[in-house]
Formats: C-alpha cells, structure tokens, sequence
C-alpha cells in the first residue's frame, strides 16, 4: 500500500508537471484528485488496510492530495495566461452595474438661473442665516410688533425670541449694517410659513432677494433691471406691468407681473367663436412674479445710514413660483418629493 502511494505520488506529480496546457492539468487533476480519482480510490481503500497501519497510512493519503491540489494550484495560473482561473469564472458578458449620475435640483437651477441674470448686471449673491431673530425678521424692516402687516410674515418660533426666517429680506438689514453703500446683492435661500401643504403652498420654500443702495437710485432704476431679468428668464417678448401694493419696508411698492407665457394675454376663440379662459391667467393676460419697491427711509435708519444721503430698491421673489410658470409644473409638493422620475426631466 505504501508502495502504491509512493508510486501514485511520483506520477501524479511527473504528469501534473508535464501538462502543457489548460487542459492537461484539467485531466491531471480530474484523474488523481476526481471524485473516481486515483486518490478517492486510495481513500476508499483504506478498509482493507490493517488497523495497525491504518494511521500512517492515513497520513501518507492525506499528504499526497495535499501535494497534488498544491502542485495544480500552483500550475494553473501559468497555463492561462497569467491569469487565476478562478477570476477567469466571472461571466464578463454579464451586463454590469451602471451607475447614474446626479444633476442639480431644479429648485438650485432657477436660483442659479435667477441669480445669473443679476450676476451679469454687477451683483453679488450673500447669503443670510435661516434661524432669525424678532427683530431682522419684523423690526428692522418697519413690521412693527402690533402691526397687521406681521400677520403676511408669520412663521415658526422655537425658544426664546428665535424663529425661522419668514422672508430673505432680513438679510437686506444684516448686510446694510456690516456694509457701506454703494453696493447691489442678491439673497437666494429657504424661507418659512406655517402654511397648510397644498398644490400651490409649503411650509417651506425659497426666494431670492434683491438690494440695491447708492445715491441717487430711482424707481426707473428698478423697473429697467427688473425688466431685463423677466425677459432673461421668461423671454424677449416679456412684457411688465407695476401695480402699486404695500410692503413695509418700501415705499411705495409695487407688485410686479408679467404678461402670461402662455396666452400672452391674447383672447383664445375656439371654431365656434367661443372665448376660452387661459388656465394660467384665468384670462386676466397677467401673472405676479415678485413684490419689489423703493427702500423705505425707516428701513435705512434702523440700521444706520442717513436716509437723507442714500436711496434704494428691492424686491422679492419665490423662487417655485418662477420654476412652476418656467417649465409648466402644476404642483409646488413635486419639487420636494424627491420622485426620480420627476427630477430626472431637469
Ligand atoms: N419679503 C416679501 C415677501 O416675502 C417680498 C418682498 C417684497 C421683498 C418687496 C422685497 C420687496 O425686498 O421690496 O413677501
């Protein structure tokens, strides 16, 4: 038996050497190291081996399929091609993972888009925080603490006279106390009201904010800037119209509208004559886009500067309304469910 084990080694090892290629090995291995192999055999005739000798014989059995899966290990890699045949079993036709690759928000896109046209007449994008205080929120911008007007700006308090900011114009007297005229800024960010969610409201939502301060700015100034950003944005044959409104920190102000993108404030007849309501405008051949004004004097002796010695503008805008009439989107709650197919047209 021990004979057979020696002489089974020294050819095993002679042909597992010899084998040329994959293939060889391959029958090497399946004839010595197989499951009929003439290993396996060894193994299974170890029943007629006296029980005297049956331990060291074991141990020669084991040491020799040691030796020989050794010696087939240690072969193979050089028969395919440097290769492991191991790697060699992953199916390469398999199609592989892809991975997709992200794009911007559409929110950050029109605040980018909004912020750019802004850019290119000379301002700068700053940028305020989104926990407030009473008095930036209210005070500073003449929304006194009884007045009605508080009511509009009304948002979420957490403790101690901190909430969350109901508007970017907080951030026009922040800046105006740290900086001197002149200057022109615009504030995109996340603004709060406790609103109920529905197709045109959340409890969250974005706006920019625009400041200009110098010496000598006037209304004409405004409506020139105002105008070039709604043809920018909403196309060349844009038309504007100011509506005199009331804000607390302008005077006056205005609410500004656009001419609809999508009747152009144009009657629509079917072919029987019939007028059709645009459902846009609901006919009125108009759409409101921000509120926007003259810097309110009190605005600018709250935080320091002569109201004799500066003038200025600002206004105001929510950034999904400008989205929502931009691409056509009918529901505000689309941009913050986060539905991949939605964000995906972006
Ligand atoms: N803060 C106003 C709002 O949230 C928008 C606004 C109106 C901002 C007029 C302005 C402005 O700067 O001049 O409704």
């Amino acid at each position: 038996m021990k004979d057979k084990i020696k002489e089974i080694q020294r050819s095993a090892i002679e042909e597992i050497a010899q084998a040329s290629d994959a293939e060889a090995l391959e029958k090497a291995r399946v004839k010595y190291l197989g499951r009929k192999g003439l290993i396996t055999e060894l193994f299974k005739s170890m029943g007629g081996v006296s029980p005297a000798d049956r331990a060291e014989v074991g141990k020669l059995i084991n040491s020799l399929k040691e030796t020989a899966t050794k010696a087939v290990d240690e072969k193979a890699p050089s028969l395919s091609g440097g290769r492991d045949l191991k790697v060699q079993k992953t199916d390469i036709t398999l199609p592989g993972i892809s991975r997709e690759i992200g794009h911007r928000h559409p929110i950050s896109k029109t605040i980018e888009e909004i912020c750019g046209v802004f850019i290119s007449l000379g301002f700068k994008v700053v940028e305020g925080p989104e926990i407030e205080n009473e008095h930036y929120n209210f005070e500073a911008l003449n929304i006194p603490l009884e007045h009605p007007s508080r009511d509009a700006f009304d948002t979420f308090y957490l403790a101690d006279k901190w909430l969350l900011r109901s508007h970017t114009s907080p951030v026009q007297a922040r800046f105006m106390e740290k900086n001197k005229p002149p200057f022109s800024i615009v504030i995109p960010g996340k603004v709060y009201r406790p609103d109920a969610t529905d197709a045109s409201h959340s409890f969250m939502f974005h706006q920019v904010e625009g400041l200009v301060v110098s010496d000598n700015i006037k209304f004409s100034d405004l409506k020139g800037a105002l105008t070039l950003f709604a043809k920018q944005m909403f196309g060349e044959s844009t038309r504007m119209r100011f509506r005199p409104s009331f804000f607390p920190f302008t005077e006056p102000s205005a609410e500004v509208d656009i001419s609809c993108i999508l009747c152009s404030g144009k009657e629509v007849r079917d072919a029987q004559g019939a007028i059709h309501r645009c459902s846009l405008c609901g006919g009125k051949g108009w759409i409101e886009i921000l509120g926007a004004g003259m810097v309110n004097p009190k605005v600018f002796k709250n935080v320091g500067y002569n109201p004799e010695k500066v003038t200025g503008f600002a206004f105001g805008m929510g950034v999904e309304r400008i989205a929502i009439l931009k691409y056509g989107i009918t529901d505000i709650r689309m941009f913050f469910e986060n539905d991949i197919r939605f964000l995906r047209q972006f």
